[in-house]
C-alpha cells in the first residue's frame, strides 16, 4: 500500500539522492513532502514530471505521514523526531543523534534486518564509513568470526554535505588559477590535499568518526568486544569513500575463500583484475549501489589475517540507499507501526 513520505533535509546532497532513489526504486509514493531550513523554503524540485516545493519544518508538518527520511544533521533529528514519532511517522535519520540510544534499533539490512522490527518510532542509519564496512566484512564474520579490525579511511567531500562538495570544485580551480584556496565549509584545504578527519577529539586520540567505526559496528554486528581500530582521512575525492581493512581472524582463512563468499554477498561486488592491477577505485563505486571489494589477499604479518580494500557510494549505500532500503524493509515486513513485532528475517 502506498504511504505518505517526508523528506527532511531535502536540499542537501543525502536529501536529493533520496528523491532519485525513490524514483529509481518506484518506492510506493501515496505523497512526497519535502522539508528543509527557512533558507530553501520555496524552492522547486522537479520529481517525476511533477513540482514540488520546498517547506521550512514546523510543528504541523508531519502530519499523515507515514514515513520520514531525516537527514538535516544531529540537532535537526533531535528538534524534530519525537515531533514526527508523535504524529504518527516513523523516522529513518541518517544522523548520528540517535544511533547508540540502546532504543534506538542502528540497521544495515544485509546485516541485521531483524533489528527493525523492535523500532520505538525511530531508526538510526549508521555512519556512511561503518555501513561500506560493515557491509564487506560482515559475511566473511559469518563463516568465521571476526576478532579484531584495523581499518583506515578515504573519505570523500560528500561527507560533509552538498556545499563541501562544490567547495572542493572551487578550491581546485582556485589553484590551478594559481590563487589560495579558500576553507569555508571545511577547516582546510582539501583539492591536491588530504587532512586527519576534523570530527571532535577524545581523550583517548581517537575522532569522534573512528569512534563511531568502533562503537556502531559493535552496535550492528551484535558483538560488543570487537576489536575495531580505525583511522579516518579526508581525502579529495567528491563522492565516494574508500578503506584499506585488516581484518584477524582466530584460525587462518582462505583468500580462495573469502573471494567466494564477498562474490555471494549480498550488496557487494568482487572487483579485482591481478593482470591489469585494477582494482576498486571511489570513481567507478559513485552512483552504484554495491560496495566493490577487491585486492583481498594474506597479511604476510600475521597467519589468521586478511587485507582487502573497498569502496562505496557515501551519499548512495553510506547514505541514502541504507536509509530507503530500511523503509522498503518495513513495508515488506508490515513493521511501520512501532511495537514489538515478531521478527521473521
Ligand atoms: P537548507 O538547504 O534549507 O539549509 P547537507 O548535508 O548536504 O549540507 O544538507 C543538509 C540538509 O539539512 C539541507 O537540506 C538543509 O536545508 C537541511 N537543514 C539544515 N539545517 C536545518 C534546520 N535547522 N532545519 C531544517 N533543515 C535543515
Amino acid at each position: 500500500k502506498p504511504v505518505h513520505v517526508a523528506i527532511l533535509g531535502a536540499t542537501g546532497a543525502v536529501g536529493s539522492e533520496f528523491l532519485t532513489l525513490l524514483a529509481e526504486r518506484h518506492f510506493p509514493l501515496a505523497s512526497l513532502k519535502l522539508l528543509a531550513s527557512e533558507r530553501s523554503a520555496g524552492q522547486q524540485i522537479s520529481f517525476q514530471g511533477e513540482t514540488l516545493t520546498v517547506e521550512a519544518v514546523q510543528e504541523s508538518s508531519f502530519e499523515g505521514v507515514d514515513v520520514v527520511l531525516a537527514s538535516a544533521g544531529g540537532s535537526t533529528s533531535k528538534r524534530w523526531a519525537k515531533v514526527a514519532v508523535e504524529a504518527g511517522a516513523v523516522v529513518i535519520d541518517n544522523s548520528s543523534a540517535f544511533r547508540m540510544d540502546p532504543q534506538v534499533p542502528l540497521v544495515v539490512p544485509e546485516i541485521n534486518p531483524q533489528a527493525a522490527a523492535q523500532h520505538q518510532g525511530i531508526i538510526a542509519n549508521p555512519n556512511c564509513t561503518t555501513i561500506l564496512l560493515g557491509v564487506a566484512i560482515y559475511p566473511l564474520h559469518q563463516v568465521q568470526p571476526i576478532q579484531r579490525v584495523v581499518v583506515a579511511t578515504y573519505q570523500s567531500a560528500s561527507g560533509a554535505g552538498a556545499r563541501a562538495m562544490e567547495e572542493v570544485k572551487t578550491q581546485a580551480g582556485a589553484i590551478l588559477r594559481g590563487e589560495a584556496p579558500q576553507p569555508e565549509i571545511l577547516p582546510y584545504p582539501l583539492a591536491f590535499n588530504l587532512f586527519p578527519h576534523n570530527s571532535p577529539l577524545k581523550e583517548n586520540g581517537y575522532c569522534e568518526e573512528e569512534l563511531k567505526m568502533l562503537h556502531e559496528t559493535r552496535k550492528i554486528f551484535g558483538e560488543p568486544e570487537l576489536r575495531v581500530s580505525a583511522t579516518c582521512v579526508r581525502v579529495p575525492v567528491l563522492r565516494a569513500h574508500s578503506e584499506a581493512v585488516n581484518l584477524e581472524f582466530s584460525q587462518p582463512f582462505s583468500v580462495e575463500k573469502a573471494r567466494d563468499v564477498i562474490a555471494q554477498a549480498p550488496g557487494v561486488r568482487l572487483v579485482e583484475d591481478w593482470q591489469q592491477n585494477y582494482f576498486p577505485m571511489p570513481m567507478d563505486a559513485t552512483g552504484e549501489d554495491d560496495v566493490l571489494v577487491g585486492r583481498i589477499r594474506q597479511d604476510l604479518s600475521h597467519a589468521c589475517g586478511l587485507e582487502l580494500w573497498l569502496c562505496g557510494d557515501q551519499i548512495r549505500k553510506g547514505a541514502a540507499l541504507n536509509a530507503v532500503q530500511i523503509a522498503e524493509l518495513l513495508l515488506e515486513k508490515d513493521w511501520l507501526k512501532p511495537g514489538q513485532h515478531l521478527a521473521t528475517c
